[in-house]
């Protein structure tokens, strides 16, 4: 197994593209410009699928969408008000002027970023090796926080993603990835007709800011009850204020477990002909399936449909830092950071 280095001329100034490809032909491409999957490209019945959403160039990226395959940190999801206490002391982020929250670290974080990368190849797994030193006061976080964030392409057709970090105060910590995954890779087709599995009994119920509200729901008799496979259209078609309110999904599930026997998730295309299973430690995922309506990008020349896309971005919920029972993200120094996901093709 290789990693080839494409130049930077390629992709934009100071962004390099790494493309790793497996022995069954399986080819993953990534930048270090915010530790990203820019192509996931599988041999389906002879012909090769590119089975996530992301674009050519690294302007492209700047121009259009800077969450598209970008690890997200430091903090994913969205803090209310920007605001938490560590230990009795309070913190202020700087918060969107549009709803006064801040997403996803704040403007220009992990994703905007140029990561340091390094490569490690074996016999059967090829790797590049992230790294990101974040300084004390970073968009208002305290802590000098190195982060690195693994991508290994196996030849199980695995992409598995490893997460380290370390910090020098107490902080706040809860990083994750932001792919969209199309599996029939025509940008022209929402994912109604994709089928979905997820092992979670309760969802996290949000508001029309999209903030968690606090209140865990159980899935029963709601169209979020993938705990047996089911086509998202029934999601996208029924009346229900949860989905409703946002278009679609833009919801934690809460898992019911974690580790890597076996999957929590597991998106299957409309003919069959590939599915990608989710194992994670995280006990909660975000899946957010990309109602962008009329302002869908352009996606690699197609303009990417409203539903174009389906993320599933492993973390601890959003809401931790408010209410007790979705868990906990504070990074102290004496604690090591380490979290893995991974998604196997088939
Ligand atoms: C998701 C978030 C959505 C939207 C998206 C970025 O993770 O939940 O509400 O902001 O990121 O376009």
């Amino acid at each position: 197994m290789k990693v080839l280095k494409i130049s930077n001329q390629k992709f934009g100034e100071n962004a390099i593209l790494y493309s790793l490809t497996n022995d069954n032909g399986l080819t993953m491409n990534v930048t270090n410009l915010g530790a990203r999957i820019v192509d996931l490209i599988v041999p389906v019945n002879g012909e090769k699928r590119n089975i996530i959403l992301g674009f050519d160039t690294a302007e492209e990226y700047l121009s259009k969408d800077m969450y598209f395959g970008a690890t997200i940190g430091r903090v994913a999801g969205r803090i209310k008000d920007g605001s938490f206490s560590i230990d009795n002391h309070k913190y202020q982020l700087p918060v969107s002027p549009e709803n006064g929250h801040t997403l996803h670290g704040g403007p220009e974080s992990f994703e905007a970023k140029i990561w340091e990368a390094e490569i490690e190849e074996k016999s059967n797994q090829v790797s590049v090796i992230f790294s990101y030193m974040s300084p004390d006061g970073e968009h208002g976080f305290p802590g000098e926080l190195k982060a690195r964030v693994i991508y290994s392409l196996t030849n199980a057709n695995e992409w598995i993603i490893d997460y380290q970090a370390e910090t020098d105060q107490p902080t706040l910590y809860n990083p994750t990835n932001h792919v969209y995954f199309n599996l029939t890779g025509d940008v022209t087709q929402s994912v109604g007709e994709h089928e979905l599995f997820v092992d979670a009994d309760r969802f996290a119920v949000v508001d029309s800011d999209t903030t968690v509200t606090g209140e865990l729901r159980s899935v029963d008799e709601t169209p979020f009850d993938f705990r047996e496979s089911k086509s998202m259209n029934q999601v996208f078609e029924t009346r229900y204020e949860q989905n409703n309110l946002v278009d679609g999904l833009d919801h934690p599930f809460i898992l019911n477990r974690t580790g890597f026997d076996q999957p929590q998730a597991i998106i299957t295309a409309p003919k069959k002909d590939l599915s990608v299973e989710m194992y994670t430690d995280r006990p909660a995922v975000v899946i957010f399936t990309a109602q962008f309506g009329e302002m869908g990008p352009e996606v690699r020349g197609e303009k990417l449909v409203n539903h174009g896309g389906l993320t599933l971005e492993t973390q601890v919920s959003p809401g931790a830092v408010e209410f007790d029972g979705f868990g906990d993200i504070i990074l102290y120094p004496e604690t090591i950071y380490q979290s893995r996901t991974i998604y196997k093709i088939n």
